[in-house]
């Protein structure tokens, strides 16, 4: 790809090709669009007036609409200086993510540039995201709405102030180190250097793509440019509470990828057991019940709350190799040996290796809990050798599927 004739004769202004950062090298814009067709010819203008003038740039719309934004974005491109691409994609994997993810794998530039199709994103700040990374040498480079000088006085309602703000200190309090220094973790506007992005560890989950990218590919170095997160264009946000969901699976599907941080959540959750069982126990003997076949009954209450949670939290993305009368089985299963197994352990350890009770005891839970958690690993959730009939782990990843168009003109 070319870029010769975009700079300088056109804009009559060779002066305005020199920045103050040795050759910043090109960028590529890359724009998640759904029905924002009414944004299209108000971004590129944007753009036009902001980016060409100060680096080489290329546009590159990754659209999963089911509106005419396609035909539009390839109308408005008959105006613009520099290249623009549209890829539709029949299947809109991953949602907002996995587009971003589509378009970073078709730039080509050393610089992409990752920002909103309704104009919340200011245009003019695209040079000053790729100069900030240059002059820092950051492979990352975030636009936040939390530093001095930015704000975010775009995001419509109390209402919306409160989820972002209380998404904000979830994700920084559970990854502290991944996302220090990054103050908004939630924006969906930032530079990156294509040397450092490593798509293939991505697996996209809706919006938040910057999470995505800084927890599982975080580039050495991160800086921050201040912006103003303005209002909608036109149209509306395509931001449900559904979205907020999935925003809590990725969440989890992060924070539980690697093996260690899975086995803390298991045992965390394993804990909170206690309530649900002792609850039950209160209730059924306080009805009549005798406790020892109380005990059992409240104990498979516990097992069943933790297998809730341990579903949603700590294997959200390892569900679909079983059914789920089959993990449930196999979750109960493993959760009554451990009981079964513990009592003779703990003797085992007492009268043939001389520990005391106390020793044993803790000795033979760390070991049962252990087990457990492996077993439930491996026995519960890793893909079965030949799969269940229509298993797919690619779902979540992202294909591209449509076409690309390029369009360039003048
Ligand atoms: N291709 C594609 N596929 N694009 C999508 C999809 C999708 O499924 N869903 C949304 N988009 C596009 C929209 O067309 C828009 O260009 C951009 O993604 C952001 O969507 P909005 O609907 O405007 O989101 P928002 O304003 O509520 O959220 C924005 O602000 C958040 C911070 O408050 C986004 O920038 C988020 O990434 C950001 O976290
Ligand atoms: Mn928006």
């Amino acid at each position: 790809m070319t870029y010769d004739s975009v700079v300088p004769e056109e804009l009559g202004e060779p002066a305005l090709r020199v920045t103050a950062v040795p050759e910043p090298g090109a960028v590529t814009i890359v724009v998640p669009t759904f029905n924002e067709s009414a944004n299209i010819r108000e971004l590129l203008r944007g753009i036009t007036e902001s980016v060409p003038a100060r680096l080489p740039c290329e546009v590159v719309f990754v659209d999963d609409s089911t509106d005419d934004t396609p035909e539009v974005i390839r109308e408005a491109a008959r105006d613009c200086p520099y290249p623009v691409t549209v890829l539709h994609r029949e299947s809109p994997v991953g949602g907002l993510g996995g587009a971003v993810v589509e378009g970073m794998r078709a730039a080509t530039s050393d610089w992409i540039v990752v920002m909103d199709g309704d104009l919340q994103h200011p245009p003019s700040l695209v040079p000053e995201l790729v100069d900030a990374g240059e002059r820092t040498h950051a492979g990352l480079v975030v636009a936040s709405r939390y530093i001095r000088g930015g704000s975010r006085a775009g995001l419509a309602g109390g209402y919306r102030v409160a989820v972002s703000r209380g998404a904000t200190w979830l994700t920084k309090t559970l990854f502290p180190r991944r996302l220090r220094g990054i103050s908004d973790p939630m924006s969906g506007f930032f530079a990156i250097r294509r040397s450092a992005v490593t798509t293939d560890v991505l697996k996209p989950l809706g919006y938040k793509i910057l999470l995505e990218t800084a927890v599982r590919a975080r580039p050495r170095r991160v800086t921050e440019v201040p912006f103003v997160f303005r209002p909608r264009f036109a149209g509306e946000s395509k931001s449900t509470a559904r979205e907020g969901v999935r925003f809590l699976r990725h969440l989890a599907g992060l924070r539980t990828a690697s093996p260690v941080a899975r086995m803390v959540v298991f045992g965390l959750i394993g804990a909170t057991g206690f309530l649900p069982n002792l609850a039950a126990l209160w209730a059924l003997t306080a009805a009549g019940m005798h406790y020892l076949p109380a005990e059992i009954a409240a104990n498979q209450l516990g097992v069943a709350w933790n297998f809730l949670l341990i579903e949603h939290l700590c294997f959200p993305g390892r569900r679909q190799y079983r059914r789920w009368w089959d993990r449930a089985g196999r979750f109960a299963l493993l959760a009554n040996a451990d009981l079964v197994v513990r009592i003779p352990l703990i003797a085992l350890l007492v009268s043939r290796f001389g520990m005391s009770v106390l020793g044993a005891t803790a000795l033979a839970l760390v070991t049962t809990f252990v087990l457990r958690f492996v077993g439930t690993e491996a026995l519960v959730y890793l893909p079965r050798k030949g799969g269940r009939a229509g298993d797919t782990t690619a779902v979540e990843t992202g294909r591209h599927v449509g076409s690309r168009t390029a369009r360039r003109s003048s």
